[in-house]
């Protein structure tokens, strides 16, 4: 299973590790980069040392604030780089951010993301590792919900592209592939041994033992030595007979899908006169609005609609905020929703505005 993975991610020589999920996963990853580029932060912590930097999508998922918590890293040293227009991390603005830091500071991991949370932007991999080659440093992928494009061949080619020469790569299956909760990796490229360097402990002789069972296998049996955890979850095999039994084919057809759903509800959205997309879809999220002159009104609104979906128990619909603006976030994982129940929520949407604004001119 875990060579599959390896495979489909493209990494060579890789290290593996089944977390809790991909706040873990990028907490891990930090971790290994902070052991690798802080002096003997294992024994001593890094007095003394250059201040470790972390920079990251200013979208980014909020498991990375609290990695640099506790990693003892500090919020201080987390950066967070502003996007472009498709909302992907601006690489000119990282490199710039990397220079202001230069002499005091070491800039040791970048974490780029597969898939922001809300609006589902991928940063540019491969521009990113343009800079990784004049400054050095960790280039982690937080894929969490992102990473799917792998398993269709024309999506992976239009969002990922130079993935397999990054240093780790965190993926969920109990997001959008829906394998039951909890089921995430962590891969490491091309550095066998390192989550050992990193997670093990001295003095556990005394319980695990290295004798000539793991030594043939040249893999440890116990997988303590390189996860956080003593005893764990089998949590792979879930993820190995969902695989044996339906294939990869089969998890590219659904992706495949929900892709055609995410561009049905957005044609939707465009022709109907009450709704508008908050922002333009970048590959899954559909972000909209029900329209209402005034953003004040416009937000107040779309937050009692959603309220009122979910008291009527009709549905629940993701909601965000970006700045000032309040919108509602379809993101649709759910492989026995069809194009019809999409009509039924929208039409929904409207209804219950009817509805409230009948009520608030009583
Ligand atoms: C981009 C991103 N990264 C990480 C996570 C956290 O993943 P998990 O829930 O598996 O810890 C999420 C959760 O939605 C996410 O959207």
């Amino acid at each position: 299973l875990i060579q599959t993975m390896l495979e489909l991610v493209g990494f060579d020589r890789g290290e593996w590790q089944m977390t809790t999920g991909s706040s873990n996963a990028n907490m891990i990853a930090m971790m290994i980069a902070r052991n690798l580029y802080g002096e003997n932060v294992k024994q001593k912590w890094n007095y003394n040392q250059k201040k470790l930097i972390v920079f990251v999508n200013e979208e980014s998922h909020y498991s990375f604030d609290k990695a640099v918590n506790i990693l003892w890293i500090g919020s201080d040293q987390l950066v967070k780089i502003p996007v472009h227009t498709n909302w992907e991390m601006n690489v000119k603005k990282l490199e710039d951010k990397m220079k202001e830091y230069w002499e005091q500071w070491a800039s040791f991991f970048v974490a780029a993301t597969a898939g922001t949370t809300v609006r589902w932007a991928y940063d540019n991999i491969e521009n990113i590792l343009k800079l990784k080659e004049k400054h050095d440093f960790w280039c982690h992928v937080d894929g969490a919900w992102g990473w799917v494009v792998f398993l269709s061949d024309s999506l992976r080619q239009k969002y990922i592209k130079g993935i397999e020469k990054v240093d780790s790569f965190t993926f969920d299956f109990h997001k959008m592939p829906w394998v039951s909760l909890i089921c995430n990796m962590l891969l490491v490229n091309n550095r066998k041994w390192i989550l050992q360097q990193s997670c093990s402990t001295s003095n556990t002789d005394y319980i695990f033992k290295y004798d000539s069972v793991e030594w043939e296998c040249q893999e440890p049996l116990d997988f303590w030595v390189k996860s956080l955890q003593c005893g764990r979850r089998v949590d792979s095999l879930k993820l190995f007979l969902d695989w044996k039994y339906y294939g990869k084919q089969w998890f590219a057809k659904k992706i495949e899908r929900y892709y055609k759903l995410c561009w049905y509800a957005e044609k939707y959205i465009e022709n109907s006169d009450e709704l508008e997309l908050a922002y333009e879809r970048n590959s899954f999220n559909i972000c909209f609005i029900f329209k209402a002159p005034g953003w004040i009104q416009q937000n107040k609104l779309n937050k009692s609609i959603r309220d009122e979906l979910y008291k009527r128990s009709l549905s629940l619909v993701w909601s965000a905020t970006i700045g000032w603006k309040y919108f509602l976030r379809l993101l649709i994982c759910n492989e026995n929703l069809s194009e019809t129940d999409l009509n039924d929520f929208f039409e929904n949407v409207v209804s219950v505005w009817k509805d409230i604004s009948v009520s608030s001119r009583k």
